[in-house]
């Protein structure tokens, strides 16, 4: 894939025409934002209901010590500020429109005086069930609306949610739910995707088998199939509605008060359960939402992102009800029944907003321009891209074919730890350019330093930090306050180390180059190779694992394992479909192994460390450029895994 592109797309003029923001008030707005912070985050506050006004908005120093707080005296609900003030103020307006995965099922159309009575009736069941304030919630869902619902309802009370994606293993949600002393599970029988059924209620089971135990399993019928049900610990929703009614009140929380934990992998160690809190997170949803996406009253905002990852939460259930917006959920996938669902639903219900990924574009881009140019797509005014580096060829069709040129596109870089949008560039009031994501958000003061953490300034490439707070930043890792600050503060002295690595140009566009970590982006998923290794390793054959990420025209990156298996274990393609299959099960779908290159050694310098930069070459085919190889202890396994590449 190429990736280096320069070319400027300039802006079509009618969306120049129609836009709120101009280049030339993004700049003056901009500059305030971090001249005049305290007033600007302030008056940015002002977007959400407070039940306690805050009269201070943020300690954004990372330096002399990281102690990040927003809006700290300030008392809010989050599910007050998604719900019941449109249920007040627009109670008639749309708030969910949810799309079946079957095309010939029914679509749900959820206003907000109904969003509000379903949620305060969840949010006492959730009471009935034993849940209180601070308690953390584990939700297994498919992307219906009850998944919006479950959170939505955890907000409400002031219980922490902990979204789990359906594409994670049994053993994987355990973790999860041990990892963060949940006591209370929420899920569906079983969810629908792309025609086939994922057995949810069956993956809890056998996740709390033998493992944690949980107090209270809600449990969702969407599919009707059979489940078991544990007496005294499983309950249905629906036989649960009965017995409450919708009067709930939304418990004040302090700004500070954690709102959810969200697992996401990193180059070292188990996932990490990413916390964010209450006030700096909405604040920081709500605004970036209505700026990266120039929000108006009568759009209709699709964003494909299922609620297991942030993008689910930040623009899925938090970023667009907080500013009553009507949204589109999808519990299908984008080639079911065939390849052209996407336009077929942005055609049926007039989207004006879709917010993919680039996997997505790439896989859909593959099916040639019929599928898309058959569907009308005239309700389009934006087009939205996020999760991992957009190849310019993938950017250009989604310009030239879904939005037939006309439509700007917006790349957004952002991350689990950040909680919404950092870098694009404003829809209608900049200029774009393909696989480029563009400027900083309002109040986000990037910087890329070299490997020995000396800023660069002008144009520049190496590793992308953040020098100052913003509302949505994660302020922990759940239970390890001082693993988050090893992960993101120890690299580079009194700056936020992204992971990432970026190159800015002359007029202070931001291009993500990818992870500079041992983090992958599959599909968007981000994935940590370490996480790979140790899941091989747990199988009974396997000697040794080294996990990499490699180019792949569709998935962003592929995930390549070299494996050496125990003395005396024959290195078969059973083998390798065996480990493929438990990795999988380990991990879940998500994590399954493109190739898994069995080998009987690996390269490793004199000290026994693996030299991962070498396999990387190999497995991206770039092994006529492995650099130095000299301080290998035997370079002739680097022969024979050359010869033996899969990919
Ligand atoms: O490498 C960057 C990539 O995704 C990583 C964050 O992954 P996650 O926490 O799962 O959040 C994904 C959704 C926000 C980043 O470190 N990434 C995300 N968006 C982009 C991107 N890379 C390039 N361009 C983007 N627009």
């Amino acid at each position: 894939m190429i990736m280096d592109d320069t070319t400027i797309v300039p802006v079509p003029a009618t969306a120049k025409a129609d836009a709120s923001c101009t280049a030339e008030q993004y700049r003056t707005a901009y500059a305030r934002s971090l001249d005049e912070s305290e007033a600007f985050w302030l008056s940015q506050a002002g977007r959400i209901d407070w039940m306690k006004k805050p009269t201070v908005a943020g300690n954004w120093k990372f330096a002399p010590k990281v102690d990040i707080k927003w809006f700290e005296d300030g008392q809010l609900n989050a599910c007050w500020n998604c719900v019941d003030r449109h249920a007040i103020a627009t109670p008639d307006r749309m708030a969910i429109i949810s799309e079946p995965d079957d095309p010939d099922a029914a679509v749900r159309r959820i206003d907000y005086r109904t969003l509000k009575s379903d949620v305060a009736r969840f949010a006492n069941v959730l009471k009935e069930m034993g849940v209180s304030r601070g308690d953390r919630v584990t939700i297994y869902m498919p992307m219906i609306a009850e998944a919006v619902y479950a959170m939505l309802a955890c907000a409400r009370i002031g219980a922490v949610h902990s979204v789990v994606f359906g594409g994670f293993s049994p053993e994987a949600l355990r973790g999860r739910i041990e990892g963060c002393d949940s006591r209370f599970v929420i899920t569906a029988d079983a969810g629908r995707r792309g025609g086939k059924s994922i057995a949810l209620k069956a993956n809890v089971d056998a996740a709390l088998d033998g493992g944690p135990s949980a107090d209270a399993v809600l449990v969702v019928r969407v599919t009707g199939e059979p489940v078991t049900m544990t007496p005294g610990r499983d309950r249905w929703y629906h036989e649960a509605l009965e017995s409450v009614d919708d009067d709930c009140p939304c418990a004040p929380m302090n700004a500070e008060d954690p709102l959810f934990i969200l697992y996401t992998s990193g180059s070292t160690g188990k996932p990490k359960g990413v916390v964010h809190t209450t006030g700096g997170y909405m604040v920081w949803t709500a605004s970036t939402f209505a700026h990266a996406f120039d929000y108006r009253e009568d759009d209709l905002f699709f964003c494909t992102a299922d609620v297991g990852w942030i993008t689910g939460h930040s623009y899925v259930a938090y970023g667009p009800l907080a500013n009553g917006a009507t949204q589109l959920i999808f519990e299908g996938v984008p080639n079911h029944p065939d390849e052209s669902r996407f336009w077929q639903i942005v055609e049926k219900h007039k989207v004006s907003i879709l917010y993919t990924a680039p996997t997505a574009i790439r896989a859909l881009m593959r099916e040639g321009d019929a599928p898309v140019t058959k569907h009308d797509r005239s309700s389009l005014r934006i087009l939205g891209t996020v999760g991992e580096p957009i190849n310019p060829e993938a950017w250009r069709w989604y310009h030239r074919v879904v939005g037939d040129g006309q439509v700007p596109v917006v790349d957004t870089w952002w991350q689990t730890e950040t909680g919404g949008i950092m870098l694009t560039t404003l829809p209608g009031a900049h200029d774009m350019k393909p696989g480029w994501a563009g400027l900083p958000m309002f109040g986000v003061k990037p910087l890329i330093v070299d490997n020995d953490g000396r800023p660069l300034d002008g144009e520049a490439e190496g590793n992308l930090c953040i020098s100052e707070s913003w509302p949505g930043q994660a302020r922990s890792v759940y239970g390890d306050h001082a693993r988050f600050h090893q992960t993101y503060f120890s690299t580079y002295e009194g700056l936020y180390f992204t992971g990432d690595g970026a190159k800015r140009d002359a007029d202070g566009y931001y291009r993500i180059t990818g992870r500079v970590d041992d983090v992958i982006n599959v599909s968007g998923h981000r994935m940590g190779t370490a996480e790979v290794e140790s899941a091989l390793v747990l199988h009974g054959d396997v000697a040794e694992a080294a996990v990499v990420g490699y180019p792949h025209d569709i998935k962003g990156q592929g995930i390549y394992c070299y494996v050496t298996p125990n003395a005396g274990v024959a290195m078969t393609s059973e083998l390798e479909a065996e480990l493929r299959a438990h990795v999988r099960k380990e991990i879940g779908p998500v994590a399954t192994p493109d190739h898994i290159h069995l080998t009987a050694a690996l390269p490793k310098t004199r000290s026994g460390k693996i030299m991962r930069r070498i396999l990387r070459k190999i497995a991206g085919g770039e092994s006529d450029s492995l650099g130095d190889t000299s301080t290998l202890a035997d370079p002739n396994v680097v022969d024979a895994l050359i010869a033996g590449c899969k990919a």
